[in-house]
């Protein structure tokens, strides 16, 4: 039996190889993805997951829904300088040998519904089996917990790539990027009482993608895939290995590697929240690791992944993502 899955996200170049990471995984079934804004303008994160969708061609096609246009509360902030002002490291310019757009508009539509609606939709059709992966900020699933929260809270699980917990953050030196742009929306989901697990970036820093590594793997002739991973993972690798990050550090990949193989992190149950008036503090988590009796901390409303294996997870990685020629 496969796993159905729904994607909440907002690609970016982490989330496109997350999207074909799990297209690529047989256990479980990607049955819909909803998008958000972040990283880019959700008009274009939309446009990149029917990108990503026409290149990957799945037999089973997810349906696809645009979600939220700006965070709760507050303007949109982006992340063009890492992903490139298209989300996918500016491929759109990218001609093909006959001279035409090597990435022409897609030409597939999307859902009628909005994308909290698709969340509860798919979390009503697979009742008690839906896993939910948000790779994005936390506005779609807090929206659809204004609309129904008991049909939200039964998927079977809501895996989330965000925060940082031991660690400092990647937007302020404490906040992470998908928990820093809709603090909100990240509060309103951490207080839910959803079966949560999140994927911070105490383990996704370690989870990284040196250009070698991919290179080494995708020898021609390229199918359609490994050509897509080589166009827009190149901006990526220049924009990491110009900050000295060592590669593409894969923190949406991992959160999708946990919903397919919880055992590639070591849990913790702690209680996290997400501050969301704060100034300094915006979007920071701040889980309760007291050292006191585990019985007088805040009672556990997550699972926290906090150690990884990161090189079981890259051999899973690459091995899904480069199939076709390894
Ligand atoms: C998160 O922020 C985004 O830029 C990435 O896609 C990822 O979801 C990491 O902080
Ligand atoms: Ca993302």
């Amino acid at each position: 039996m496969t796993v159905p899955l729904l994607i909440d996200t907002d690609p970016g170049i982490d989330d496109a190889l997350a999207l074909l990471l799990a297209l690529a995984s047989p256990e479980v079934s990607v049955e819909a993805i909803s998008t958000v804004a972040g990283n880019v303008p959700v008009e274009v994160a939309t446009t990149n997951a029917l990108r990503i969708l026409e290149v990957a061609r799945p037999p089973h096609r997810p349906r696809v829904a645009r979600g939220a246009e700006a965070p709760l509360t507050r303007p949109l902030v982006t992340a063009s300088h890492v992903h490139g002002e298209d989300g996918l490291g500016n491929i759109q310019g990218l001609l093909g040998p006959d001279r035409r757009p090597r990435y022409p508009e897609p030409q597939t539509g999307i859902e009628m519904l909005d994308g909290a609606d698709l969340i509860l939709e798919a979390a009503y059709r697979f009742r008690g089996e839906l896993v939910i992966v948000a790779l994005g900020p936390l506005t779609n699933l807090a929206i659809a917990l204004q609309r129904d929260r008991r049909r939200l809270a039964s998927a079977a699980r809501v895996v989330v790539m965000g925060g940082a917990v031991a660690v400092p953050g990647n937007v302020t030196p404490g906040a992470e990027f998908n928990f820093f742009v809709d603090p909100e929306a990240a509060a309103t989901v951490f207080e839910a009482g959803l079966p949560l697990e999140m994927v911070p970036l105490d383990v996704t820093r370690q989870a990284v993608l040196r250009r070698a590594d991919l290179e080494a793997r995708l020898t021609p002739p390229l199918g359609p895939v490994e050509q897509f991973l080589l166009d827009f993972t190149a901006y990526g690798f220049d924009v990491a290995e110009a900050r000295g990050d060592g590669g593409i550090v894969l923190h949406d990949p991992l959160a999708i590697a946990v919903a397919l193989d919880p055992s590639l992190v070591g849990f913790q149950a702690l209680h996290v929240e997400v501050e969301s008036e704060g100034r300094v503090a915006r979007g920071l988590s701040l889980a309760d690791r007291r050292p006191i009796r585990v019985e007088s901390r805040l009672p556990a409303n997550c699972r926290v992944a906090l150690s990884v294996d990161a090189p079981r997870f890259l051999t899973l990685f690459l091995e899904r993502l480069c199939r076709a020629s390894a």
